[in-house]
């Protein structure tokens, strides 16, 4: 297909790196696969404080409960900030809540498992943030201007996780052999959806091509896959935990992990619905939306109040 004028100038620029900002000219598909993709993500961060909320009432000490307390408002922080980001593409966060809560909007696959026991929280920390920081840390050079400036302060709050998550896997790993147990039966459940998070491979991936030239996304789903497994591997060694996964072999030719692929089928069936989770955490969501419609419907009220007065 030919480029336009403007098509061809707007490619030129993300060629040279430049960020594209709000008010610039952009293609109608640039934006919406924005609109997707940072909603997606903002929903992410939102329904992934389910999981870890969880846990704030049976943390095992105060210090562990103020530091999961710390990190799911950071989670939600991140959601606010990727709203925004979101509604400068001329999307409101109302549309967005809505297309989530009918379903029609994704968010990511691993919130729709659960968090049965401490272990998953520190699991969650260490390979859920850790493979969110894999994907994050590129997109701060993403083409969008305020996506990639969000994702610089995201993605020092998601390091920050990532080494609360290694040091709860740490603890248990050093612990009673039923906290062992507990750390390793943890991996096992969470390893495989951890890998889900990346994407479908790269065969499969229907954005990646789109999204790839203009700079949305950096790297390809199996290699962001694939550098999370090398870096995790060793780390996973450290703690004397085993990954669940027999075919997991160094490469020395490659100069990579082998690994085995997740189960695709469980995938896409979890993106259909059918996740252990996902009805538990859509009518979360849609309750806390009803629940918090009189405090939205006040804050207007009050709002309008206030600019009549000022006119007045
Ligand atoms: N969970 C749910 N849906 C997914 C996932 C996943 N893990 N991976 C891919 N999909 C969906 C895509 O949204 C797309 O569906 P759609 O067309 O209906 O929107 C479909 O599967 C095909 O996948 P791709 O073509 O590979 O999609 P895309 O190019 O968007 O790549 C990726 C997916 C890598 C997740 C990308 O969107 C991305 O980098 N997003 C930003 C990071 C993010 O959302 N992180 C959230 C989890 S981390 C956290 O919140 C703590």
């Amino acid at each position: 297909e030919e480029m336009t004028e403007e098509e061809r100038k707007f490619q030129a620029r993300v060629d040279a790196n430049e960020k594209i900002e709000p008010k610039d000219w952009m293609p109608d598909d640039y934006r919406a696969t924005l609109i997707r993709q940072i909603g997606q993500h903002a929903h992410s961060e939102i329904v992934g404080q389910l999981p870890e909320g969880n846990w704030i009432t049976r943390a095992p000490t105060l210090e562990r409960k103020a530091i999961l307390l710390a990190k799911v408002q950071d989670e939600a922080g991140h959601g606010l900030y990727l709203y925004c980001a979101a509604e400068t593409l001329g999307v409101s966060r109302d549309e967005l809540t809505e297309d989530l809560l009918s379903g029609k909007m994704k968010y990511s696959s691993i919130f729709n498992y659960p968090t049965l026991t401490w272990a998953d929280i520190g699991a969650v920390g260490w390979l859920v943030d850790g493979a969110a920081i894999m994907n994050q840390v590129p997109l701060q050079r993403t083409s969008f201007g305020p996506y990639s400036r969000a994702m610089i302060r995201i993605c020092k709050e998601e390091s920050f996780h990532q080494r609360q998550g290694y040091d709860i896997m740490m603890k248990m790993a050093r612990g009673t052999e039923a906290q062992k147990r507990m750390a390793q039966d943890a991996i096992n459940r969470l390893w495989y959806p951890s890998l889900m998070m990346f994407g479908p491979s790269d065969k499969e991936s229907v954005h990646s091509g789109q999204s790839m030239a203009w700079r949305i996304k950096i790297n390809t789903n199996d290699e962001l896959r694939q550098k999370f497994v090398d870096q995790t591997v060793p780390q996973a060694e450290y703690l004397g935990l085993t990954i669940p996964d027999e075919n997991l072999k160094w490469n020395e030719e490659r100069g990579h992990y082998d690994f085995s692929e997740p189960d695709w089928k469980e995938f896409f069936d979890v993106l259909k619905g059918n996740g252990p989770c996902n009805t538990d955490r859509l009518t979360a969501r849609q309750e806390a939306w009803s629940d918090g419609k009189w405090v939205r419907d006040a804050m207007l009220a009050h709002a309008r109040k206030k600019a009549a007065a000022k006119v007045a």
